[in-house]
């Protein structure tokens, strides 16, 4: 399972996006360490502070099923509608990335996508230098 196959989960998670208010439908799919994968979508509310972008929704489901070790993430992203190759990279938002550091480290490896063909590939300590995390405790 892994970079294709990956984003090909992102693709499917995307598809259950709850996004009435961005229009903007985000994918994600979580590789633990056991090889499961743990799809993950945005899921907003009238409260928009209370929104959860789909990086996060994957990570709290993959823990709520039992998994905290994980490997690669693959994100997509695109306004509703909108068909792959999707017209830009998903990046993860800072909390996103602050929420994956904690279980996934620096060596986490994010797949940012447009499509299963066109993607970008970050370690997370990449997209996080410098990081307050769980060894900083
Ligand atoms: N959003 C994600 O789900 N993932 C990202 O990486 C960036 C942004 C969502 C899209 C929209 O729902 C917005 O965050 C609302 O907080």
């Amino acid at each position: 399972m892994y970079r294709t196959e990956l984003i090909h989960e992102a693709l499917k998670a995307r598809e259950n996006a709850y996004c009435p208010y961005s229009h903007y439908a985000v994918g994600a799919a979580l590789l633990g360490k056991s090889g499961s994968v743990y799809r993950g979508c945005n899921v907003e509310n009238a409260s928009y502070g209370a929104a959860n972008c789909a990086e996060r929704t994957a990570v709290y489901s993959a823990v709520a099923a039992g998994e905290k070790k994980f490997v690669a993430i693959a994100i997509v992203g695109g306004l509703e509608g909108a068909q792959p190759p999707f017209s830009q990279f998903a990046f993860p938002c800072g909390v996103c990335r602050q929420v994956l550091w904690e279980l996934g480290g620096e060596k986490l490896l994010v797949i940012v996508a447009r499509d299963e063909d066109n993607y970008q590939e970050y370690t997370l300590g990449e997209l996080l230098p410098e990081a307050f995390g769980p060894e900083k405790l």
